[in-house]
């Protein structure tokens, strides 16, 4: 079984892009920017915003956090990004998600301009994304981690059975459609799995690869799972642990104990998924910044 380790491949890819954004610096003088906007106080979302700014500053890039308090206006939040859009050191704008419920996210993702959504959430990138034109848009940051996985772990895709299990716009649906594509040669047969499935462990079970993201802590168990298959899990749920200072302690949606040893690879959390994320935004910052130069 072999360990995917998302914290050391995205440390390379860190390392990649800041070789990358130095030879920028020392060439035209200026970095890419990227900047965060974080609406309320909500304890995980400031941690992932934390570690945000943190990578972008080790890759040498600007980074920009806006905190804004809970009661923000709509109106005054899409000024803000309005603010962004027209701004040209700028080349990155993330509205971390969920937002509190006066806002409505569909507004704010319409207000972002695409050419600086590196999140990849607004609907032209989504579309050019579904049409297979990857190098005009933003590819969606938790997908792409894991197709950078699959790619550097060399694990073959070609006409594999992929099942997907969850279906939201964030995750599961760009991932069905990624491994879907011939154009990135994943080149995969998909299923989507979700609440309403019927007989579900019937799917699962017919996976060379499963992606398991239903944000559920341990939801897939041994019976699911095809002995052989890659596992990707994109779970982060917090469940208590007395044991732990913090009182909590994050497991994902796939049971790894169980499953890991009849996996042929499977990705841990923390550790597999959730870093990957993070340095694919950075590389959609970089990407942005090389089409506004060019
Ligand atoms: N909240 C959890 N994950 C994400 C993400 O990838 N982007 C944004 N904007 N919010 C999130």
């Amino acid at each position: 079984m072999i360990r995917i380790d998302g914290k050391k491949v995205s440390t390379d890819l860190k390392n990649e892009l800041k070789t990358q954004v130095g030879e920028l610096r020392a060439k035209v003088n200026c970095v890419p920017g990227l900047t965060v906007i974080i609406v309320g106080e909500d304890p995980a979302s400031q941690v992932y915003v934390r570690n945000k700014a943190k990578s972008c500053k080790e890759t040498g890039m600007n980074s920009t956090v806006i905190e804004l308090p809970a009661e923000t206006s709509q109106d005054e939040l899409l000024e803000r990004i309005d603010a962004l859009n027209n701004d040209p050191d700028v080349h990155g704008i993330l509205v971390q998600q969920p937002l509190p419920s006066h806002i409505e996210e569909y507004a704010v993702t319409m207000a972002i301009d695409p050419s600086k959504d590196v999140d990849g959430f607004h609907p032209e990138n989504v579309g050019q994304m579904v049409l297979g034109n990857l190098d005009k848009c933003f590819i969606s940051c938790t997908p792409y981690g894991i197709l950078e996985l699959l790619k550097r772990y060399e694990i073959e895709t070609k006409g594999k059975h992929c099942v997907v299990v969850g279906r939201s716009n964030i995750v599961g649906k760009p991932m069905a459609n990624l491994m879907l594509q011939k154009l990135r040669e994943t080149n995969c047969t998909v299923t989507v799995c979700h609440s309403a499935t019927r007989n579900m462990e019937e799917l699962t079970r017919q996976a060379d690869i499963l992606v398991a993201a239903i944000g559920r802590a341990n939801f897939i168990t041994k019976d699911m799972v095809k002995p052989g298959a890659v596992v990707i899990d994109v779970g982060i749920n917090r469940i208590d642990d007395a044991s732990r200072k913090s009182g909590y302690r994050l497991v994902g949606d796939v049971d790894f104990d169980e499953v890991s040893p009849i996996s042929s690879a499977i990705t841990p959390v923390p550790g597999g998924v959730g870093p990957m994320t993070i340095a694919m935004l950075l590389h959609n910052t970089l990407q942005s910044f090389m089409r506004a130069h060019n």
